[in-house]
């Protein structure tokens, strides 16, 4: 189902106890498994994707569902989504910042529109999206927002410089924005999922740098080589994970963060030890900066 609005919206127009959920990337990976289940909880789901066709077709025919076309990277999509939104269900519930990609290879090698687009799609993105519909939020006094991240949201891997920093950079502004939007009954939550058996390593999502550094070469071909074995064998299982955000996203209070897999634990684990490790190691060091007076 396409609907096209009419550019006329009130905000508070459907009394349905259903909550209004949105998600970007719905057409395939872990989007598409985040809208079934919605669907499948019997909630409203506006499904976006730069394919609306694509979306569409991936999630058949609901009375619940509204797609819409939004590449987050484009400003206009997410304003032009968030009056959709409006003019179809009267509200947001829960909006969910999925769509990403994934630029792969060394940071020399990655050329700086590389680097550009990955940040365009994984953090520009989601800012875009969420600046749309804050201001809905703010004024129904209630929202919840889910910004999926990565165990690269808080470690960073050779090959994964672009990702990571997208990650990373996502985090930091979920975390700020968190604080600014609270007094108004607004809530975020980041996801770190571990590895997932999505599309995100095939060649439609996987983007990898030009190689052209001799220095690089042994280690590209094993990074290559594990990147390739990697897709189709990842542990998780993305309808799980679904599952559980909906679970989350059901609870008065969703939590701040929800780390997603057990290997995700493990490198969070690693993280917080070698944290303590570097503040433990230089703690003299660091305490004795202050004026003296
Ligand atoms: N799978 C994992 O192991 C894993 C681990 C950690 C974090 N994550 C995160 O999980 C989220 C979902 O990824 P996935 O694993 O489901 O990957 P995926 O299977 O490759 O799906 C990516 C989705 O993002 C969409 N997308 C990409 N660029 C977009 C843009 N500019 N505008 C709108 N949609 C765009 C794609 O749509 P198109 O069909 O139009 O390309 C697709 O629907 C991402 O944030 C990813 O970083 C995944």
């Amino acid at each position: 189902l396409v609907y096209w609005p009419n550019g006329q919206f009130e905000i508070g127009g459907n009394m349905s106890d259903k909550k209004v959920w949105l998600v970007t990337g719905a057409g395939r990976g872990m989007g598409l498994d985040i809208a079934k289940a919605v669907l499948a909880a019997g909630d409203n789901l506006v499904a976006t994707g730069r394919n609306t066709d694509k979306v569409a077709k991936a999630l058949g025919e609901s009375a619940n569902l509204l797609v819409v076309k939004l590449d987050v990277t484009n400003p206009s999509d997410a304003e032009y989504a968030a009056k959709a939104v409006l003019d179809r269900f009267g509200r947001i519930d829960v909006l969910v910042n999925n769509a990403a990609s994934f630029y792969a290879g060394y940071f020399e090698e990655l050329s700086s529109e590389q680097m550009e687009r990955q940040l365009a799609a994984s953090l520009i993105g989601p800012m875009n999206v969420t600046r749309a519909f804050l201001p809905i939020m703010r004024k129904q006094r209630s929202g919840k927002i889910i910004s999926i991240s990565s165990s690269a949201g808080f470690g960073g891997f050779a090959f994964g410089s672009a990702y990571a920093a997208s990650k990373f950079g996502l985090e930091g502004w979920m975390e700020s924005v968190q604080t600014e939007v609270e007094p108004f009954g607004i809530q975020t939550m980041i996801v770190n999922p571990g590895f997932f058996r999505t599309e995100l390593l095939t060649e439609e999502s996987t983007n990898y740098a030009k190689a052209y550094i001799q220095d690089y070469n042994e280690g590209r071909e094993q990074q290559h080589a594990f990147w390739k074995a990697q897709n189709g064998q990842q542990s998780g299982n993305p309808a799980k994970l679904a599952q559980a955000l909906i679970k989350l996203a059901s609870q008065k209070e969703m939590p701040h963060r929800f780390i997603a897999g057990a290997d995700a634990i493990g490198t969070a684990e690693q993280k917080v030890a070698l944290l303590q490790q570097q503040i433990d190691a230089y703690r003299g060091l660091s305490t004795s900066l202050d004026y003296d007076s």
